[in-house]
């Protein structure tokens, strides 16, 4: 049987190539690593028996080169999304390629959306925000509301981690947007501001230190709503309150992560803190939902645990695997929870080393 082709965009970054180290052992895939640089996409390719080539995802004739051919297309590239061009979707579209991306942007979101005609006349499957966030947490709330009679009322907590070493200058960017963002909650079928300022709590090991939560939340999130009737639904981010954490939380809020140059200086300082001691080195969504279970109140949630850019690869190839598989049968352009299959995806996510999933 011929292999298929998956083409993996930033496949010698830092989320793109655990996405190659969970893929390469599938015998029935041929992986072909792609970025700007020909000499690291040759090397990565060398190691993980892939092929390779040069693509610059921003540039249309590039995109529409390395295309040629190709069954699947994974973007992890170096965004941040945001006004990023929609060159490799818009190609996947086009040509009937099924498509994922790990982006965590709304304004890229809404973009992408756009794309979903096209996609579906010309069958190809594309899925945007499949990682840590908004993909895993928006389908926790999924998963966790099928499992509930109505009205289910849910709360999203992200916790970064501090395994710094992972972190890339396009994340902080990124994080930088999502920031800036109003924190909204989904209430009385509409989104509102979140006016709460913060909630200080703990949780079980490994985040048995204290953590400061503040209201977050991004439009991602949207299509949870309108699959589950969603009474309400709020989401809070914060950082443990180890001096790396905190380091993170001030340096966000003072918009480190803006400028090129201050971001760059950020991330050496957050680095040089990851290595104290006092770090601990994992991230943690923590989701739950309550509503009837057999007649009686309940709450159910869902955890993982892991560092967050592991935890991205995961949801990934857990989506890529479901799509090579034929399980994602709708065609078109989607957000997570709009397509993927929760009870497969949740199955299949418990099943990756490193990263602990636990279900109450
Ligand atoms: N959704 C989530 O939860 C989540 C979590 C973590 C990260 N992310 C996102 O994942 C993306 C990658 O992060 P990372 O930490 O892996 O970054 P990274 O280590 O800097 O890797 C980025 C990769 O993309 C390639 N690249 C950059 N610009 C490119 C372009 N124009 N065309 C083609 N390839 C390009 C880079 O190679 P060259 O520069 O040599 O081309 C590199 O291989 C970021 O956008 C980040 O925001 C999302």
């Amino acid at each position: 049987m011929e292999k298929r082709r998956v083409l993996i965009v930033g496949g010698y970054g830092t989320v793109g190539r655990l996405v190659v180290e969970q893929l390469c052992g599938d015998q029935d895939l041929q992986l072909i690593i792609a970025g700007r640089n020909r000499i690291k996409a040759e090397e990565t390719a060398q190691e993980f028996n892939a092929s390779s080539c040069t693509l610059d995802a921003n540039e249309l004739p590039s995109v529409q080169e390395a295309l040629i051919n190709i069954d699947l297309v994974i973007n992890c590239f170096g965004g941040p999304f945001t006004n990023a061009p929609l060159a490799l979707a818009a190609t996947a579209a086009e040509r009937g390629i099924d498509y994922i991306d790990v982006s965590g942007s709304m304004e890229y979101s809404k973009r992408f959306l756009s794309l979903a005609s096209t996609a579906e006349e010309n069958h190809a499957t594309l899925i945007t925000g499949m990682g840590a966030n908004p993909g895993i947490p928006s389908l926790a709330v999924c998963w966790l509301a099928s499992q509930l009679e109505p009205p289910v009322e849910a709360e999203i907590n992200f916790i970064f981690g501090s395994n710094i070493e992972t972190l890339s200058p396009a994340s902080l960017q990124e994080m930088h947007y999502l920031f800036k963002n109003p924190p909204l909650l989904w209430q009385h079928q509409t989104w509102q501001l979140n006016k709460v300022s913060g909630k200080q709590q703990t949780f079980n090991p490994p985040f048995h230190k204290s953590v400061y939560l503040g209201p977050s939340f991004s439009y991602d999130m949207m299509s949870a709503t309108e699959i589950h009737d969603l009474n309400r639904l709020s989401a809070w981010s914060g950082c443990q309150s180890t001096f790396q954490g905190t380091l993170m939380y001030l340096g966000m809020k003072l918009g480190l992560a803006k400028h090129q140059r201050t971001r760059h200086l950020f991330l050496k300082l957050l680095k040089s803190a990851g290595q104290s001691a006092t770090a601990v080195a994992e991230s943690m969504i923590f989701v739950t939902a309550s509503g009837k279970y057999q007649g009686l109140q309940a709450v159910k949630s869902v955890q993982c645990v892991g560092d967050e850019v592991f935890m991205t690869a995961a949801a990934v190839s857990t989506t890529a695997r479901l799509l090579l598989d034929d399980t994602v049968s709708r065609t078109g352009a989607f957000l997570p929870p709009s397509v993927i299959p929760v009870d497969l995806f949740f199955d299949r996510l418990q099943a990756v080393d490193c990263i602990k999933v636990s279900v109450d």
